[in-house]
């Protein structure tokens, strides 16, 4: 038996995955860990030797080897003290897959996929408004057609791969958060 249980939360830029990662913790208790905020957190920690390599992928909007994300979401785990986790926003690429199954696939069960599926117009406004609050390099028009290409180009077929796996719930992510969350919900309850 592996020690972990893993669900990917998986979507474009602002298709809500925090957010309604958020409303899943409260309800069902897994601990939420976003690659992105692990990423960011670890380009401000004074004397890290990776802040400009993730500075520049950021701002890109491409995506950070794995090595380094791939540890930091390890870590997490293992100082977490618990088993069940949410990882949002990994994996994004096929780097990202190859590391994680290279290093976790002892330690860790992909239990499911969720994938918010929401229209590019939705998401590119949600991240401009939240542009104007978040202090994000990324959430301005410039980086967003790039998150957006890295998606298209990269994230979609990683999403196909664990659809091949009969692993994703996709889940329609337009509406807003309350709606959203009651199809979250019915994911999450067959899980239980
Ligand atoms: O998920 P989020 O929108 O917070 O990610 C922000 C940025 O962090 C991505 O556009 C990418 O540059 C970086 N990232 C990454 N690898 C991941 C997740 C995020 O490089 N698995
Ligand atoms: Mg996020």
């Amino acid at each position: 038996m592996a020690k972990y249980n893993v669900i990917f939360v998986l979507g474009g830029p602002g298709a809500g995955k925090g957010t309604q990662c958020e409303n899943i913790v409260r309800e069902y208790g897994y601990v939420h860990l976003s690659a992105g905020d692990l990423l960011r957190e670890e380009r401000q920690r004074p004397g890290s030797q990776f802040g400009e390599e993730i500075e520049t992928h950021i701002k890109n909007g491409t995506i950070v080897p794995v090595q380094i994300t791939c540890s930091l979401l390890k870590r997490a785990m293992e100082n977490s003290g618990k088993d069940r986790f949410l990882i949002d926003g990994f994996p994004r690429n096929q780097d990202n897959l190859d590391g994680w199954n290279k290093e976790m696939s002892d330690v860790a069960t992909v239990i499911r996929v969720l994938f918010f599926n929401c229209p590019e117009e939705v998401c590119v406004d949600r991240c401009l408004s939240r542009g104007k609050t978040s202090g994000r390099a990324d959430d301005n028009e410039e980086s967003l057609k790039k998150r957006i290409k890295t998606y298209n180009e990269s994230t979609m077929a990683i999403i196909e791969h664990y659809r091949n796996l009969n692993l994703v719930s996709e889940i329609k992510a337009e509406h807003g958060p309350e709606t959203v969350f009651e199809d979250v919900k019915k994911v999450l309850t067959d899980l239980q």
